[in-house]
């Protein structure tokens, strides 16, 4: 008897499946853990929590969680399950330039020790939450999988030494995949400003400008978090011979917008808001436009189901319902790079950016 099943849920019955989702804390995190549920899967959470008392809006699930740092991970946390969904990391450019150490440490051999754990546990399956920002861009062309990788930043590099060891694991038991998102938007418990739309809509509901901080033409695929959650468990599901040891840019191509068609947008769903471009020498030059063939070939039957009007209307009625201030929204509790420098600034962080007291969890 072949040993694969042609997909997971055949292997087990997808009632069944255990999914461990680490990063399930996190602004994607909170936002997939429902999803996941809804579609009957048993996952269990793994996360340190440091964005632990940074909710924008009430927790409507939890899940049985190991309060852990990735770094710090024996064998036994990985017995029983059948896939592992690797989110955790230090997710953007600014935090990853904070020190790019302990960016390595986690990105990087953190999620290849993790992958090595899961492989030796017998988890068939290993998605990585990787990013289109590994792709060397200048030119707004078309970047699809097999475009040189031109990592610019600690964080950048840190996918793409991840993506490389981890496939190197693959073989006829273990099947990493690797989902390169572009910037994610929506809302989400754990609310995060510093992404593009997210932050152009917390900006016009709290102040009334819509505020560009670029000529606005550079490109950016964008994708609500929902539609990532999505994409995910449908990859999770997929059959093996599509995924196996591929890379997929998550997404599709009505995706890549211009920042100024961003913005517009914004300013067009906020009554009275208007558009600010405040050009500067140091602005974010990146502008690519991703190909989002490779996942529409392997997967014809998915739809993604966000735009960026739908997606701007959910933030607005959202940060409308919570009364979201100024203040809020230029909280450190909503930026990444700002709450980790409170963590460490507090005390509360050593300089491994490891807890110094235990923090709580179930
Ligand atoms: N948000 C985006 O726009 C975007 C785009 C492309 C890729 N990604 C990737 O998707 C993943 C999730 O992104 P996000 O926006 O939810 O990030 P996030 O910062 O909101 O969440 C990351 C989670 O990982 C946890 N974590 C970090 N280091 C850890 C460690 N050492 N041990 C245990 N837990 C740790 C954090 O506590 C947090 O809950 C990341 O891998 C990120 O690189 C995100």
């Amino acid at each position: 008897m072949e040993f694969w099943a042609s997909s997971l849920g055949q292997a087990r019955g997808e009632a069944n499946m255990r999914v461990l989702i680490t990063g399930h804390d996190g602004y994607i995190g909170s936002v997939m853990t429902p999803v996941f549920l809804s579609a009957g899967l048993e996952v269990v959470g793994l996360d340190t929590g440091y964005y632990q008392d940074c909710s924008l809006i009430p927790e409507s699930t939890r899940v049985p969680e190991i309060r852990k740092d990735l770094r710090d991970l024996t064998s036994k946390d990985l017995a029983g399950f059948d896939a592992v969904v690797h989110l955790a990391a230090l997710s953007n450019d600014p935090i990853g330039n904070l020190n790019s150490v302990w960016t390595e440490q986690i990105n990087f051999q953190a999620s290849v020790r993790l992958a090595q754990l899961a492989k030796a546990a017998g988890v068939e399956r290993f998605l990585f939450s990787s990013s289109c920002i590994m792709y060397g861009m200048s030119d707004a062309s078309w970047v699809n999988e097999e475009a040189p990788l031109d990592p610019k930043t600690a964080y950048a590099r840190s996918k793409v030494l991840a993506e490389q060891a981890i496939s190197k694991l693959a073989d006829d038991r273990f099947s990493p995949v690797f989902l390169r998102n572009g910037t994610v938007y929506g809302l989400s418990v754990r609310m995060r400003f510093d992404t593009v739309l997210n932050n152009l809509v917390g900006c016009a509901v709290t102040t009334g400008k819509v505020v560009v901080q670029s000529d606005g033409k550079p490109w950016r695929p964008v994708i609500h978090a929902q539609d990532v959650a999505r994409a995910f468990l449908h990859v999770l599901k997929g059959p093996r011979e599509v995924i196996h040891n591929q890379a997929f840019n998550n997404g599709e191509d009505g995706m890549n917008h211009q920042i100024l068609e961003l913005a517009e947008t914004v300013a067009r769903k906020v009554p009275g808001a208007a558009m600010e471009c405040r050009a500067h020498a140091d602005a974010d030059q990146r502008t690519y436009r991703t190909d989002f063939g490779k996942f529409a070939r392997a997967f014809p039957d998915f739809k993604f189901r966000w735009n960026i009007e739908k997606g701007t209307e959910e933030l607005v009625e959202a940060f409308r319902k919570v009364g979201l201030t100024h203040a809020d929204f230029i909280d450190k509790r909503f930026t990444r790079l700002k709450w980790v420098r409170h963590l460490l600034d507090s005390g509360m962080l050593d300089d491994s950016l490891r807890w110094k007291t235990q923090r709580g969890g179930s």
